[in-house]
């Protein structure tokens, strides 16, 4: 990268080692007061773990140790920069998998303490739920829809570290309904993508499907209903032809478009009555799920109806990624928010504290 004549400040380096992406970047604070992301570098384990049918905690740590030094020295390279040059470090310290938290936790807290810089221990879903202003400079507060393998909530983001969430899968994750669809047809890894590819030539009404909590007052998702019933249709049609496929998997991804259109729109009419006065009010998507044609034309016509523009960052920056976490960090680092180097991690890590777990609440594995 080319030589900067003044370094972007405060610069953060960013550590994501919660569950299978080993990544690293850096971010710091431009002259014109934006974030500005130096450098963000990602491995996916995809391929270690793709013979297990799901992601194998010993296998994520061991593969982060293997890889984690390399992946650091390559964020630092690619932005240009020294450890000298950082004001922080900052690590996703929860939730996740508690071994691989272990791994970028105790690296991050290494490089700050062999430099004597602050260290900054970050939750992995507050680095999502900031990404908006790290991408598209959002202004608090916003309603936020993250969407993954492991998380379906609508959060309100009132300001840093102050988070309400208002809604939360009583089952199964989105992505995850989305993956188990997808194995149940017999389609590849990973389930998300391939269900929406046969989903395009697909009949969406052929088979009736539930839109599970349409109408329900609380804010709450819920898919595994839906999950069962797309089972049962299967084995209704057997033996499977390729159009059948096609159709199952058209209609699951509406009746899920719909489903998630349900709830959001039901989150914006609270949204616009809580915060009557906003001049640009947003609706921010992040987790993988957001690359999904259908959810994201669900979410905008639920934002155009609401009056509220819709903010989906660009898909690298969606899923887990070190830019969020090092972004996280630095309006951390500026709000003087600084962890001890004895800080520990935390596997379970809910952002808003006060909000009652919710029995059955859907994880598959601590991927977030
Ligand atoms: O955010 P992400 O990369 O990792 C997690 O933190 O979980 O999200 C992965 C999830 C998987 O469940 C995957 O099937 C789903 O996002 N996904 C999709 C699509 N692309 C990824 N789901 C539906 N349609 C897609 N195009
Ligand atoms: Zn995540």
């Amino acid at each position: 990268m080319a030589a900067r004549l003044t370094l972007p400040s405060p610069l953060i380096l960013g550590i994501e080692t919660s569950c299978d992406e080993t990544a690293a970047a850096v971010v710091g604070r431009g002259s014109d007061g934006g974030p500005v992301i130096l450098s963000n570098v990602v491995l996916s384990q995809v391929e270690e773990h793709a013979a297990f049918g799901g992601v194998v905690p010993e296998i994520a740590a061991r593969a982060h140790v293997e890889a984690l030094d390399g992946i650091i020295r390559a964020a630092l390279a690619d932005a240009g920069v020294c450890v000298s040059d950082l004001s922080a470090v900052a690590a996703t310290s929860g939730p996740g998998l508690v071994g691989a938290l272990i791994v970028g936790a105790m690296t991050g807290k290494a490089i700050a303490s062999a430099a004597g810089l602050p260290f900054v221990a970050v939750n992995h879903l507050e680095g999502h739920a900031l990404t908006p202003r790290l991408t598209d400079a959002v202004a608090y507060p916003y309603l936020m829809l993250l969407a993954s393998g492991g998380h379906t909530q609508i959060l309100l983001v009132r300001g840093l570290g102050d988070y309400e969430r208002w809604g939360t899968t009583i089952d199964d994750a989105l992505g995850e309904a989305f993956d188990k669809t997808a194995k149940l047809l017999s389609l590849p890894h990973p389930g998300g993508p391939n269900v929406e590819k046969r989903a395009s030539q697909g009949d969406p009404a052929r088979f009736p499907l539930p839109r599970p909590m349409r109408g329900e007052k609380r804010l709450d998702f819920s898919f595994s209903g839906l999950k069962t019933a797309v089972r049962l249709a299967a084995e209704g049609a057997a033996p499977l032809g390729e159009n059948d496929i096609a159709d199952l998997c058209a209609g699951f991804q509406a009746a899920a478009a719909d489903s998630v259109f349900d709830r959001v729109s039901r989150a914006l009419s609270r949204f616009r009555e809580e915060f009557p006065g906003l001049a640009d009010p947003v609706l921010a998507v992040a987790g993988g799920v957001a690359a999904n044609g259908a959810i994201r034309a669900a979410l905008s016509r639920a934002g155009a109806k609401a009056g509220v523009r819709l903010v989906a960052p660009p898909l690298v920056l969606c899923t887990d990624n070190g830019a969020m976490i090092a972004h996280a960090g630095l309006e951390r680092f500026e709000a003087g928010l600084l962890d001890p180097y004895e800080a520990p991690v935390r596997p379970r890590w809910p952002l808003d504290e006060e909000a009652a777990p919710l029995v059955g609440f859907g994880r598959r594995g601590a991927k977030a």
